[in-house]
């Protein structure tokens, strides 16, 4: 503490990230990391583009936003670009979500959302999952004045059909809805063809998870020209360069690597589903998730116990002390040697 702290900063609770430990021959399975490198191509692209670095980057990454605008069927202008989802996520809250009436989100969702209602001064409900941990629509008929859902959710995978999310906006056209799909890339279904028809509709995703790009934080948003420009005016009061020449290339190439992406996300699809047997196997219960983790735990044990005992043979895990979760852990897709050692592992332990 110092005399020097603006007033704000005494009220802060930060947002603590899984942690980075460099350990040699950890398990990390802690931060839901793709465990597969990057295409080929990102690096290639990163490396040609080192002989730019004199120059400023282009300010708006219009390859960046062309290249996911073609991708994904919508117009450059419907696009937002940001140094990872969460400055997206951040500039959303300043730019979109300070209204007298709250901001829903549901009671176990990323811990992150009530740390930017804290730093922006965004009032919010939080609306409990049920006891399946499933949104349940018709508990957001309320007053608001927007919705946040991850979808799949996080900590838990489980997700919304394309048809819940239609619902909601179809319900509530004066609210703004954000669908956070950080995740969306592993077997859930995107609400990006909804944009077209929904002027209320956000969308955010990453190309730190699917794309095995979490080192080179690149997010982007799509949603209709004037929710982009309320992001692009907050991102212009703040930081002209939020994406570096090197990671705007890098992400250009991994969004035109179609043959990379497939594969790797079928490869975690794969074993997500045979870890998912592996625990269920030894009496976890294990929540259906269409992300590249699970969320699990064991009715014999407690989660923080075996999130210790874990730890103790250098496997990372992540344990939530929170009410209503504090017996699962959420355990990231590792790839099949990863996976193999957790299981071996737990069958020692539980
Ligand atoms: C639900 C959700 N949204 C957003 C993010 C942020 O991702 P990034 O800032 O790496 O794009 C995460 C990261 O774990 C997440 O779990």
């Amino acid at each position: 503490m110092s005399r020097f702290w603006s007033p704000i900063v005494h009220t802060l609770t930060p947002y603590v990230p899984g942690e980075q430990p460099r350990v040699d021959g950890l398990v990390k399975l802690n931060t839901n990391e793709n465990p597969y490198p990057p295409s080929p191509r990102v690096l290639e692209a990163i490396s040609a583009a080192t002989t730019r670095l004199r120059l400023y980057p282009d300010p708006r990454a219009t390859a960046l936003r062309e290249v996911i605008a073609a991708r994904y069927g919508v117009a450059p202008e419907e696009v937002f670009v940001g140094n990872g989802s969460d400055e997206i996520l951040a500039h959303m809250f300043q730019a979109l979500l300070q209204h007298e009436a709250p901001l829903l989100f549901p009671d176990i969702t990323y811990s992150f959302y009530p740390v930017y209602c804290g730093l922006y001064g965004v009032r919010y409900q939080e609306v409990p999952l049920d006891d399946a941990m499933r949104v349940q629509l018709a508990d957001y008929r309320r007053p608001a004045s927007a919705i946040l859902l991850a979808n799949p959710n996080a900590p838990t995978g489980v997700a919304l059909p394309h048809a819940a999310i239609e619902t909601l906006l179809r319900e509530h056209p004066d609210k703004l809805v954000v669908v956070d799909e950080a995740y969306v890339d592993f077997g859930a279904e995107s609400a990006i063809p909804l944009v077209a028809r929904h002027d209320n509709l956000l969308i955010v995703q990453t190309l730190s998870k699917s794309r095995a790009l979490a080192g080179l934080r690149v997010g982007f948003a799509i949603g209709q020209r004037a929710l982009v420009e309320a992001l692009e005016r907050v991102k212009d009061s703040f930081n002209s360069y939020p994406l570096d020449c090197l990671a705007i290339a890098g992400a250009v190439a991994s969004i035109q690597d179609e043959a990379w992406f497939e594969e790797s996300r079928a490869r975690i699809m794969a074993s997500r589903e045979a870890l998912a047997r592996g625990l269920a196997e030894l009496g976890f219960d294990v929540l259906p998730s269409l992300a590249n983790f699970l969320f699990a735990r064991h009715p014999g044990h407690k989660g923080a116990d075996l999130a210790a005992r874990l730890r103790a043979r250098k496997i990372l895990v992540r344990h939530f002390n929170k009410p209503r979760i504090q017996d699962y852990l959420r355990i990231t897709v590792g790839d099949e040697t990863q996976c193999s050692q957790l299981i071996a592992a737990l069958r020692d332990l539980v």
